[in-house]
């Protein structure tokens, strides 16, 4: 309970029942996480927080599908993580090439652009994914190569288009460029198909709310030996985010340059061991699966899915665009007055056009058709013309057919 509003009104948030929490991060959090980072705190001296921390490298090295790679736990948001891949690895002046697709590859160029970069900013229209033949182009004319990284946002979280980065990697290995190839995992790690080795990523990153399902507060930078090699001669002024003071406390064995949240780290702990006894890759699939159920429901609605292309379709989030007589923010309101749900706002040049369904983390598919059933009501609350049921009957019955057994109770 807490107050809201000007006259300060108990807003009953978790009762009674559930806050549907269908937002693309912050997401609901599992009942063994809670109770995992439910412990006081403790010396981060001694020898237990070492040996976990030890562990969760090791572990979280395989989020990333890397064995090369070397991680980083700061205790940030995503956009800390941003900021210290860039300035780990880059120095002032240096060009870029950064895709503007959405809110948060907007954001992120932001970022670029404020550290000082050179940024060559390719757009597209919101609703598309990037435009990798402008990359192809780029790379043809820079036989001096003069471009020294390719960023782009894999998932980009106000639109739902997932970038394809396999062929990023195949695009620059064709013209055989040596730029680093530094990626926002933010909202597909943990959740789609992501492969930092295989695709020759250098810096990949993400941010403990999404689908890792932790609380805010760690953001997960991992490098390449070729990004680490990078930072040694990278000009950019960083001190929090330097990895240089991370890897000086690795090699003493106490991992810690500053006081980490003891609570965060059990709950990263706990966190890695659900996934890992689910299987990544059956939470991979369990996503692809909630994301096919939403978009059948949006066709049934008689909607559009804000991403132009199935190849982009996300499958951690969905951007639904509204007719234009409604105000998707109304959507969003109404759901979370009325039914206790929560579902993301159009932001920027989409606000007021799309509403989005998270479907990621820790969630399954009843959760799901409690959220498509409430979207349903809403739909019909602010004016919008459809069937009770239909959005529904179309999930629950690709759901039906695609729902494995759970593995314990075969
Ligand atoms: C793709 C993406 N990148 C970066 C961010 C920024 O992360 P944070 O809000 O944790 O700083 C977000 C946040 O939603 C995101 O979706």
């Amino acid at each position: 309970m807490y107050l809201v509003g000007s006259d300060k009104k108990m807003d009953y948030v978790n009762g009674p029942g559930r806050n549907h929490l269908f937002v693309p991060g912050p997401v609901n959090i599992p009942d063994q996480v809670i109770r995992a980072m439910s412990r006081n705190n403790e010396d981060y001296r001694s020898p237990a927080i070492p040996a976990l921390t030890k562990t969760l490298l090791e572990d979280v090295k395989k989020i990333f599908k890397t064995t090369s790679g070397t991680p980083f736990l700061f205790p940030t948001t995503g956009t800390g993580a941003w900021e210290s891949a860039l300035t780990n690895t880059l120095s002032p002046g240096d060009r870029i090439v950064s895709f503007l697709i959405g809110q948060f590859s907007l954001l992120w160029i932001d970022q670029q652009q404020r550290l000082n970069f050179n940024v060559d900013v390719v757009e597209s229209e919101w609703g598309q994914g990037a435009n990798l033949d402008a990359l192809a182009s780029k790379l043809a004319e820079d036989r001096a190569h003069t471009i020294k990284a390719i960023c782009i946002v894999h998932n980009e979280t106000a639109t739902g288009v997932t970038n394809n980065l396999a062929t990023v990697r195949k695009i620059l290995n064709q013209y055989n460029h040596p730029a680093l190839f530094l990626v926002d995992g933010v909202s597909s790690i943990c959740a789609l198909d992501f492969r930092m080795d295989e695709w020759g990523v250098d810096v990949a990153l993400t941010g403990s709310q999404k689908a890792l399902s932790l609380p805010t507060g760690i953001g997960i930078v991992c490098a390449s030996p070729k990004a680490l090699e990078a930072s040694k001669s990278a000009k950019s002024v960083r001190v929090f985010f330097d990895w240089k003071d991370y890897l000086k406390f690795y090699k003493m064995g106490t991992y810690w340059p500053y006081t980490p949240s003891i609570q965060l780290l059990y709950g990263l702990r706990a966190a890695l061991d659900l996934l890992f006894e689910e299987g990544l890759d059956n939470v991979i699939a369990r996503h692809n699966r909630l994301a096919t159920a939403t978009r059948l429901a949006v066709d049934a609605w008689g909607l559009k899915n804000c991403t132009q292309k199935e190849e982009w379709h996300s499958d951690t989030v969905t951007a639904v665009v509204v007719p234009e007589y409604i105000d998707s923010s109304e959507i969003v309101r109404s759901a979370w007055k009325r039914y206790n749900l929560s579902l993301g706002l159009g932001l920027n040049k989409v606000a007021g056009k799309v509403f989005r369904i998270g479907h990621l983390g820790n969630l399954n598919e009843l959760q799901l058709l409690g959220c498509l059933g409430g979207v349903e009501m809403v739909l019909k609350d602010v004016g919008y013309p459809v069937k009770l049921g239909s959005g529904v009957a179309a999930a629950a019955t690709y759901l039906q057919n695609t729902t494995p057994l759970i593995p314990s109770r075969i």
